[in-house]
């Protein structure tokens, strides 16, 4: 199978927002990534529901939604009601993890959970049968055009490794830091999801480089 892609629209143009992801849905991206931040998670703040629902109604494409926010089982529902196909929550931001992949799931969407790089990927071992993405992230999320960490790349042979013993059918997607250079080693270490985004959103044909990406 080859990787999906999955552009992240932090790092579009949101003077222009409409023409970005009419961009994504002419491209061969798979998913559309939004990543949502409350300033408490994570030391920034990207957008809402007020943006995320215009955004929805113009992605022809599945939405992954990656939630970098305290409580987010708060807000199942209004995720759930952007038509949202893979939400994704921080391990380190869910105090009762397996009742939110519950309600998650209980909602009609896949359920994600993303790792923070100073959390192990053992701490999945007890929800790994429930969970249908793991998000390795490769930079401490917050802010795009960061710089790869190495060790993520140990991380997503551990993740695989773990998905294989359970029997678990989860995907590893990968976040921050994935240009040219990192992607090959992410695919070669097992990644089944890529983000992108300023590699796409900076290059000078980013259709273009989602295809370059997809077919690597
Ligand atoms: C980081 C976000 C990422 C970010 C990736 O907190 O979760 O999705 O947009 O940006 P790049 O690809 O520029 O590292
Ligand atoms: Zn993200």
């Amino acid at each position: 199978m080859n990787q999906l892609i999955a552009p992240s629209l932090l790092a579009a143009d949101f003077g222009h927002v409409a023409d970005e992801v009419a961009m994504v849905n002419g491209s061969n991206a798979d998913w559309l990534h939004l990543d949502v931040m409350d300033g408490v998670f994570v030391p920034n703040i990207s957008f809402g529901f007020p943006v995320l629902e215009a955004v929805s109604k113009l992605s022809t494409k599945p939405l992954d939604v990656h939630l970098m926010i305290v409580q987010p089982e708060r807000y199942v529902r209004q995720v759930q009601a952007l038509g949202t196909y893979m939400m994704t929550v921080h391990y380190e931001a869910c105090t009762h993890l397996h009742r939110t992949l519950f309600e998650i799931h209980e909602a009609g969407m896949k359920a994600g959970v993303a790792l923070n790089p100073s959390t192990p990927v053992s701490m999945l071992k007890d929800v790994i049968e429930d969970i249908d993405m793991v998000l390795v992230m490769t930079v401490n999320p917050g802010f795009g055009g960061q710089k790869f960490i190495e060790h993520s790349l140990d991380k997503v042979r551990e993740a695989r490794e773990l998905i294989a013993s359970s029997g678990s059918q989860a995907l590893v997607e990968v976040d921050g830091g994935v240009t040219l250079t990192t992607a090959p080693r992410l695919i070669e270490a097992g990644v089944n999801v890529l983000v992108t985004g300023s590699t796409v959103f900076r290059a000078s044909n980013p259709s273009q480089m989602i295809s370059t990406l997809k077919e690597l």
